[in-house]
């Protein structure tokens, strides 16, 4: 049980909705709806009670805090990371400087095949301790919940290994956690000239496997040119809907094949990427609910065109963005970066920044009844700021640390 707390005396409380909308698209996506020089009243079981402007302050004996200059704003939701792998991968960060591309260095046998070796070979215990650790700094960096993906195991024993830490890191975790098996993340070596074998394993072992001990939430596709087609991909997401696992999917990263089409028809909760989109691409998310995952971070670190989310903000869509955190294409679990490079980048308003990361990254793990903004009924769930001087000066400082709390129910 925690305890009842008044904050007052917040510069501006910031990511306040009202019983909807679950999800902000284009040209709402705008307003970060606040209240100048606010108090908020968290209730002794988690909940935010309720807010207002200082005038209208309530009486209340408990604990207070002041917070003169400081803004009040909802959790990040990270809901695109690879949290749980083995070792790290600078050798190929320090190739890409000297010329190679990250796709030459996946195939010569480097990228996700690598980390796939080293997890195989580490205790789950050791990978536990390294996530946890992670995990920890995502919450001090404002994550207030995050989904986790497997596909680091590449193997029956592996996928399980990987999965049962995700879910003993879900046991323990303050903040909430999803969970996405992604078997069909890279095709192993051994299956090298018989790929049909390696998605057999995926239908016919790895998913039963899962569904039996229910480690996962949903599936995930590395749809890509030199990973998995299309085709490739349906048979896995019909799959994974058997067993109700919900598709979250990788497309467009590398080359538009038409996997943000077939995942829209699949039903995907989300389609995360998007680096390389055409008019088809666009018009295939309309009258659809299937959300958009932007991952700057990633365009950023392996120098691949960034996903054109200014165009598809104005397009009309609830574009969300994410830290897609792994060793190889993004070693960042840094929201409050994610956000600057979104606006320093990609052309997003800081408010179009702030509800991609926290309102549209709670829906796009079906989170957002409780998380995602401030709002009567949600978890407590929200970051104190140091004092700055306005909401913009948070993505303006990239870089620099501007969160003095982040306080979870
Ligand atoms: O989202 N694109 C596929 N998967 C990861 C990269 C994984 C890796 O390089 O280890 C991504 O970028
Ligand atoms: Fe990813």
């Amino acid at each position: 049980m925690s305890q009842a707390h008044l904050y007052t005396h917040i510069k501006s409380l910031y990511g306040i909705t009202n019983n909807l909308p679950k999800v902000k698209a284009g040209s709402e996506m705008k307003d970060f709806e606040h209240i100048n020089h606010a108090w908020l009243l968290v209730s002794d079981n988690g909940t935010i009670e309720d807010f207002g402007p200082m005038q209208t302050v309530p009486e209340f004996s408990g604990p207070t805090t002041a917070c003169i200059e400081k803004l009040i704003l909802p959790c990040f939701v990270d809901s695109h990371t690879h949290l749980i792998h083995a070792g790290s991968r600078e050798n190929e960060f320090v190739d890409r400087i000297k010329g190679r591309s990250y796709e030459q260095i996946a195939q010569s046998g480097g990228g996700i095949l690598n980390s796939a070796h080293k997890l195989n070979l580490a205790t789950e215990d050791t990978l536990f301790e390294t996530a946890y650790e992670r995990l920890c700094t995502a919450i001090s960096l404002g994550t207030g919940a995050i989904e986790i993906k497997s596909g680091y195991g590449l193997s029956l024993e592996g996928e399980l290994k990987i999965l049962r830490v995700a879910n003993r890191l879900k046991s323990i975790s303050p903040i909430p956690i999803k969970i996405t098996f992604l078997g069909a993340h890279a095709l192993p070596f051994e299956y090298k000239n018989n790929r049909e074998h390696y998605i057999q394993l995926i239908l016919n072992e790895m998913l039963p496997a899962i569904a039996a001990e229910s480690l996962a939430d949903y599936i995930d596709v590395f749809c890509e040119t030199n990973y998995f087609t299309v085709m490739e991909m349906e048979r896995i997401l019909d799959a994974g809907w058997k067993h109700n696992l919900k598709p979250k999917v990788h497309v467009n990263q590398f080359t538009s094949i038409g996997g943000i089409q077939s995942a829209i028809t699949k039903k995907a909760i989300s389609v995360d990427h998007l680096e390389i989109m055409n008019t088809a691409d666009f018009e295939a998310f309309k009258n659809s609910d299937t959300i958009p995952v932007a991952l700057p971070a990633c365009s950023f670190f392996i120098k691949i065109p960034y996903a054109p989310v200014r165009k598809m903000i104005d397009y009309g869509l609830p574009v969300t963005l994410a830290s897609d955190y792994n060793p190889g294409s993004s070693p960042c679990i840094s929201m409050p970066f994610v956000v600057s490079l979104a606006c320093i980048s990609m052309g997003l308003l800081p408010e179009e920044a702030f509800n991609a990361a926290t309102l549209n990254g709670a829906a796009a793990l079906e989170l957002q009844k409780d998380y995602g903004s401030i709002e009567r009924g949600k978890r407590s769930n929200f970051i104190i700021t140091k004092p700055v001087s306005s909401l913009a000066y948070l993505p303006y400082s990239f870089a620099e640390n501007w969160i003095e709390r982040v306080v979870i129910s």
